[in-house]
């Protein structure tokens, strides 16, 4: 049966109706019809392929960049800093700790000056060290939120520093604006993690260029190069991590 038999059976206003319905069918077809084209052939269209096509090879080139780096690439020689010392900062934990760890067991570190708050801490690491890569290892209880930087400088000043990681860190424990973290957090962040770092940079800096040798590894974040709500205080200092970076 086909519209127009219907709509004739039907009473005189409903067809009038059906007439109206009808354009009103068609006209929705032609808008839709006209945000269709648009969508896939406009310029909006364009932007939004080539915003995906970005992603993909943003994406690609890190996977491909990691790759070459860890399987092509061969290893950066640092067998001159061996018998140099390597003062490392949060090495008592997490990322830190397992640096610190493949700096020995892959990379033939053997000297190692530990600075943590933990005592405790600082022992498992040293005992590990000791036992399993016959290391030489001093630690430094030093807190880097209110420490005395004129006592570190003097425990540091006599060593023939060759390698500084720099991993000490906090971060927030919830995402939140100033009001919303834990009273004073933020200033702490700051002190613990954006002006040790510096400070440690400052303090090993000019003998290795003295010297014309060493490495600083300063730990950044992908908060660094985004800043994300609630993270403002960690952006800031990852941010300033990065520049560190291009500033050494
Ligand atoms: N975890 C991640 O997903 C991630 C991602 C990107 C970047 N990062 C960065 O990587 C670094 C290490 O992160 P993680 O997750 O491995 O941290 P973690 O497991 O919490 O370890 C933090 C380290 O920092 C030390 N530390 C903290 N406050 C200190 C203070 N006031 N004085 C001296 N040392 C202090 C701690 O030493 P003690 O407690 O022994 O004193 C510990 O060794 C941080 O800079 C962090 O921002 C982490």
């Amino acid at each position: 049966m086909s519209f127009s038999t219907i709509q004739k059976s039907l009473p005189p206003h409903l067809q009038r109706l059906m007439t109206k319905g009808e354009y009103v069918h068609t006209g929705m077809l032609i808008i839709g019809g006209i945000f269709t084209w648009f969508f896939f052939n406009s310029y909006f269209s364009f932007l939004a392929k080539a915003y995906v096509t970005l992603r993909v090879m943003k994406c690609l080139y890190i996977i491909s960049k990691s790759f070459v780096v860890h399987r092509v690439m061969p290893e950066m020689d640092i067998s001159h800093l061996r018998d140099t010392w390597t003062v490392v900062t949060g090495g008592t934990d997490g990322i830190g700790k397992a640096y610190t760890l493949e700096m020995a067991r892959s990379r033939g570190i053997r000297r190692f000056v530990l600075i943590g708050r933990n005592a405790q801490k600082l022992t498992i690491i040293e005992t590990e060290l000791k036992k399993d890569f016959k290391c030489e290892v001093k630690t430094i209880i030093f807190d880097f939120d209110g420490g005395d930087w004129a006592e570190l400088t003097n425990e540091l000043k006599d060593l023939d520093i060759g390698i500084l990681l720099n991993f000490a860190g906090l971060a927030p424990g919830m995402v939140g604006n100033l009001v919303e973290q834990e009273e004073g957090l933020a200033s702490r962040i700051m002190q613990v993690n954006t002006i040790s770092c510096v400070r440690m940079n400052e303090l090993v800096l000019p003998k290795m260029i003295e010297k014309d040798r060493g490495i600083i590894v300063n730990m950044s974040s992908m908060t660094g190069l985004e800043s994300r709500p609630g993270f403002q205080a960690e952006s800031i200092q990852k941010f300033e991590s990065f520049q560190i970076y291009t500033w050494v």
